[in-house]
């Protein structure tokens, strides 16, 4: 049967095509590629991490690649936009629950079961009241921090077991306080240094819980965003000599805003972040005060599994001091 086409009727059929390729583009997406059919680049974002101890790389050619901060991918099954800048942190960390939410990958999620990290809204706001009443100075004082130095010395007790008659000889002095942590400003900046270096977490994800336009790209509702944490501390535009060791860097003002991020930012920020300080800090005197050491392998590789993992396994060479 023949549909006949009058002349009233083309004008009509022109501007509904032209309606339909207008919307089209100025839907501008972010450039990038979808790569394999389900794997997407996966592959790629891994071996740079695992098997190359780089995970910034994978990010850092594409940026290169496409020169552009912000770029397409897709990544465990998801369309993954990640954002390589210190304004892209900031953008993902103030935004939480207006244009973002925490999102993980379904592996990590099946790991992790129903904690803090996997909520979001106003259970995650709860929770993590709740959790700052157990991880803050108090609590540090009245309950961890004694008992994160009886642990350490247990430690080097029964891992080097050369050194118990050292160890046990010395008399027990006073514990460290609170006080004493704050003092030990130089062995953070140490610690930041080389978290700088070797971020313990390779960054994170959110989900777009709206339609967004960022820089004039169109991220669509459902996508999900990934940040870097090693793409910012690395870069020598912050950090010159980006990959010397430097605990200098961390004096008075310290680094940029968003570009020092191993903790993240903004609302969903680690929460243990002092926490952790405490537990190294207290580590680390101890291991300082009682022992000098050799990396065996100076430049041991590093890979991410998924966290900085020594290949060898780090091994070293203790001296107990007066000895
Ligand atoms: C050096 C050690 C640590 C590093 C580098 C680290 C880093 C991070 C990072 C990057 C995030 C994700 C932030 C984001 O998505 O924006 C995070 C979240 C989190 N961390 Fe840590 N973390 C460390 C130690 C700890 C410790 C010791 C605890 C527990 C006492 C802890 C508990 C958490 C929790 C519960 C979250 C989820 C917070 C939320 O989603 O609201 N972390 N951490």
């Amino acid at each position: 049967m023949e549909i006949p086409i009058s002349f009233s009727t083309v004008p009509f059929l022109v501007i509904i095509f032209l309606l339909i390729t207008r919307k089209k583009k100025t839907l501008n997406y972010p450039p990038g590629s979808l790569g394999w059919p389900f794997l997407g680049e996966t592959l790629e974002f891994l071996r740079a991490a695992n098997k190359e101890g780089k995970p910034e790389k994978f990010v850092r050619e594409r940026i290169e690649k496409y020169k552009s901060n912000i770029f397409k991918t897709s990544l465990m099954g998801e369309t993954m936009v990640v954002l390589g800048s210190a304004s892209g942190n900031k953008f993902l960390f103030s935004n939480e629950n207006k244009q973002v939410t925490i999102w993980w990958p379904v592996t990590i999620r099946k790991i992790l079961g129903s904690c803090l990290i996997t909520t979001v809204g106003e259970e995650a706001k709860l929770t993590r009241k709740m959790l700052s009443s157990f991880i803050n100075p108090d609590a540090f004082s009245r309950l961890y921090i004694k008992a994160m130095e009886v642990v350490g010395q247990d430690h080097f007790k029964n891992y080097w077991e050369e050194h118990i008659e050292i160890a046990s000889a010395k008399k027990e002095g006073e514990f460290l306080s609170w006080d004493d942590i704050q003092k030990m400003k130089y062995s953070w900046n140490v610690i930041s240094e080389v978290m700088r270096l070797t971020p313990p977490i390779m960054g994170a994800y959110r989900e777009a819980i709206v339609d967004i336009n960022y820089e004039g790209y169109h991220i669509p509702k459902g996508w999900k965003f990934y940040w870097n944490t090693a793409l910012t501390s690395l870069d020598s535009e912050f950090f010159p000599n980006a990959t010397s060791l430097e605990p200098s860097r961390f004096e008075e003002a310290g680094p940029a805003p968003y570009t020092y991020v191993p903790f993240g930012g903004g609302p969903r920020m680690c929460v243990g972040k002092e926490f952790a300080r405490l537990e190294i800090l207290v580590f680390l005197h101890i291991l300082i005060r009682k022992f000098s050491w050799k990396l065996l392998i100076p430049d041991e590789k590093i890979i991410y599994d998924p966290m900085p993992t020594p290949v060898e396994g780090l091994p070293i060479s203790l001296q107990p001091h007066n000895c």
